[in-house]
């Protein structure tokens, strides 16, 4: 029988702190696989928060948040495109939610560490959130459930960018 693009299709989850890598990573793997000529969307969670209803960052908010975006990426997931997804998704339980509603649920743990991440302090975010001007910061003063039986994991410390979009790669065809 010939492959169709339902087939083919998977959502491919990236979690991990704010400056862990994940929206770098997601852009890149995603301009690899579109280059397949592959059906495929990208969804990120700084664009998705401007567009859908606006939601906090408390437990409920975020849980909110990620049934939206979950839900999404799984209808587009039955309509046979790849998804590509960037949200931190702190929450164990909100990530195997997606999970349990998606065909082929790829999670990738970008694992770069607390410090690592402080220091590279890309948006600013880590200053702010030391001087107590954000409240419910990921890793600082609201939790990040590492996964524990992630399909993908990668520390981005010590590797470039090519690096770490390899690992992706290479784990995917392994997968796939
Ligand atoms: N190996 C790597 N992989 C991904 N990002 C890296 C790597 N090394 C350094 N970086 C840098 O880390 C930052 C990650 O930021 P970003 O992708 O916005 O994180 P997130 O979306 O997780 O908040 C970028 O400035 C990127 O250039
Ligand atoms: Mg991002």
């Amino acid at each position: 029988m010939a492959t169709t693009q339902e087939d083919k299709a998977f959502v491919l989850w990236f979690t991990g702190l704010s400056g862990s890598g994940k929206s770098t990573l997601a852009d890149r793997v995603y301009d690899e696989l579109s280059a397949n000529g592959n059906r495929i969307e990208k969804l990120d969670g700084d664009v998705l928060r401007g567009i859908f209803p606006a939601t906090g960052f408390t437990k409920d908010d975020r849980d909110e948040h990620i049934r939206r975006v979950g839900f999404l990426a799984s209808m587009l997931e039955k309509h046979g495109v790849i998804v590509v997804a960037s949200f931190i998704s702190p929450y164990k339980e909100a990530r195997n939610f997606v999970r349990q509603r998606c065909g082929n649920f790829i999670e990738v743990y970008v694992s770069t560490s607390l410090d690592e991440c402080r220091r590279r302090d890309v948006k600013g975010l880590y200053k702010r959130a030391d001087a107590g001007e954000i409240k419910n910061f990921t890793g600082i003063d609201d939790p990040y459930e590492e996964p524990e039986n992630a399909e993908i994991v990668v520390n981005t410390e010590g590797l470039s960018i090519d690096e770490s979009v390899a690992v992706i790669i290479n784990a995917l065809k392994d997968l796939k």
